[in-house]
């Protein structure tokens, strides 16, 4: 099990479990943040943009081609942004902390 603490709209941080290969789209959803995920993981909505602690982001693999190209279009983009969607849980990133958007807006 790992800790994955999210950073809420309100400023509140979060603290949640999750197992190796969920996606953090997932996990926010299952324990009831406000997380959209329109389009269930296909890397089409950008509802599930999250922006990753800078000090962590370099631990992730890097995000795709289609990834960025949706990224592109998220309200908010940082260099540090993510699509919830595509990022699992691994040892490598047990203690990771995100930041939900202010915003998001589904393109599907
Ligand atoms: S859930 Fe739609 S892009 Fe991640």
């Amino acid at each position: 099990m790992h800790k994955i603490y999210f950073i809420l709209r309100n400023g509140e941080k979060q603290e949640i479990t999750a197992e190796t290969g969920e996606s953090l789209m997932t996990i926010a959803q299952q324990n009831g943040l406000d997380v959209e995920g329109a389009c269930g993981g296909a890397m089409a909505c950008s509802t599930c943009h999250m922006i990753v602690d800078p000090a962590w982001y370099g631990k992730l693999p890097p995000p795709s081609e289609d990834e960025t190209d949706m990224l592109d279009l998220a309200p908010g983009l940082t260099r540090t942004s993510r699509l919830g969607c595509q990022i699992i849980v691994t040892d490598e990133i047990s203690g990771l902390t995100v930041k939900l958007p202010q915003s998001t807006k589904s393109l599907i």
